[in-house]
């Protein structure tokens, strides 16, 4: 059942070109300009004219939320909040009848995150959920959804059902903002277009494997990674970092590159790897002086990067490039080397990759 990959994590990451292409399959339609999700066309209205959306997951699902919160802000205009399950519902949280709650989970069964839906939507809040498995617990107490449709996720550490949840999210904000008028047209079709391009290009970013096995090789017996992001990308950092943590046991820590000079780089020496997610976006200019500020402390840079960056290229220790995608679509693809990164640090340490130690798959106890 693992199609002759060693372990589940490796089989879904190669997956995703498929998963994603399922995911928009019969939503996306580029040329009629269309997105068709029922769950979201039903409450349309509601969507559109909520004072705010709230977001409510765990873990990966969490960081997947933290990417809407800016494809939302930025294709809708309406305020996004992101919450940890677990600190929402121990906090009295301010819930408003016609809130719109989105919960995000893989699994739907996530203890936390089912309880939190539990009282808002006593509160009278409407909650729309972004589930993998069918029928599950959160599918059920939802009052909408969208499925991701990524298939059985077997490994703990949560890849094609993050680049899924990605997917479902970008395609909602698009509708969602196309409805309200808040995105002209021209730039809507054109995300539509780089929606549908993302499968090949995540093929494409796949390629890197062999590449990235080495580099594996080469950090393997690095105590401690930095992982920096900025804007679309500032959750990618914090997601690889978690990759990385769970399947290898080494301690990361993810950060957006701006607030480095804050406090953690303190820890630059030239035994810390620190990974950028670098990909050509509006921010690229601010993140290269980031690259200079650990260079000149003597840091190990690895960068994801876009194709022709000569700038960081020539700067990085290593890097890993991507094709270029519009800075809206990035993240689902500038996480495809972090996976693959994690993987094969946890392989070159010998760790259980697919089960590493102290994680479940599903989380239902809190
Ligand atoms: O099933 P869920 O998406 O609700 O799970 C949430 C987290 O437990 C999950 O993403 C966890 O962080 C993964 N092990 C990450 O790889």
């Amino acid at each position: 059942e693992k199609d002759g990959y060693d372990h589940f994590m490796l089989k879904e990451i190669f997956e995703q070109p498929h998963t994603i292409f399922d995911c928009l399959r019969g939503r996306l339609d580029v040329n009629a300009g269309t997105i068709t999700m029922a769950g979201v066309q039903n409450h349309i209205d509601q969507i559109k004219n909520a004072n705010r959306i709230l977001i409510i997951a765990c873990g990966t699902s969490w960081h997947a939320g933290l990417v809407a919160e800016y494809v939302f802000e930025e294709l809708c205009r309406i305020p996004v909040e992101v919450e940890y399950a677990s600190e929402f519902r121990y906090r009295n949280p301010i819930v408003n009848k016609g809130d719109v709650i989105i919960a995000i989970s893989q699994s739907g069964e996530t203890a936390d995150t089912l309880v939190a839906l539990e009282s808002a939507k006593e509160k009278g809040a409407t909650i729309f959920g972004v589930v993998n498995v069918v029928g599950s617990s959160i599918a059920r107490i939802s009052h909408a959804g969208a499925y991701t449709h990524a298939g059985p996720e077997i490994g703990v550490a949560s890849t094609k059902a993050f680049t899924a949840q990605l997917a479902v999210l970008t395609m909602i904000a698009l509708k969602v903002g196309h409805e309200k008028g808040t995105i002209d047209e021209t730039r809507y079709r054109k995300l539509l277009k780089e929606l549908e391009e993302v499968p090949e290009k995540v093929s494409a970013a796949l390629k890197l494997n062999d590449h990235i096995k080495a580099l594996a090789e080469k950090y393997k017996d690095a105590r401690d990674f930095l992982f920096l992001g900025r804007g679309y990308n500032f959750p990618i950092a914090l997601e690889g970092a978690l990759k990385l943590k769970e399947i290898s046991y080494i301690h990361a820590e993810g950060y957006p590159a701006a607030e480095m000079k804050h406090g953690p780089i303190a820890l630059v020496d030239e035994t810390l790897p620190v990974v950028f997610v670098a990909t050509k976006d509006s921010y690229h200019e601010k993140i290269v002086s980031n690259i200079q500020e650990i260079k000149a402390r003597k840091g190990k840079v690895l960068a994801v990067i876009s194709e022709n960056d000569e700038i960081i290229e020539k700067m990085a220790d290593d890097v890993m490039i991507v094709p270029f995608a519009d800075e809206l679509v990035a993240p689902l693809i500038s996480v495809i080397p972090l996976q693959l990164l994690a993987y094969y640090i946890g392989i070159a340490k010998g760790c259980d990759v697919d089960k590493p130690r102290n994680l479940a798959k599903s989380v239902t106890v809190e």
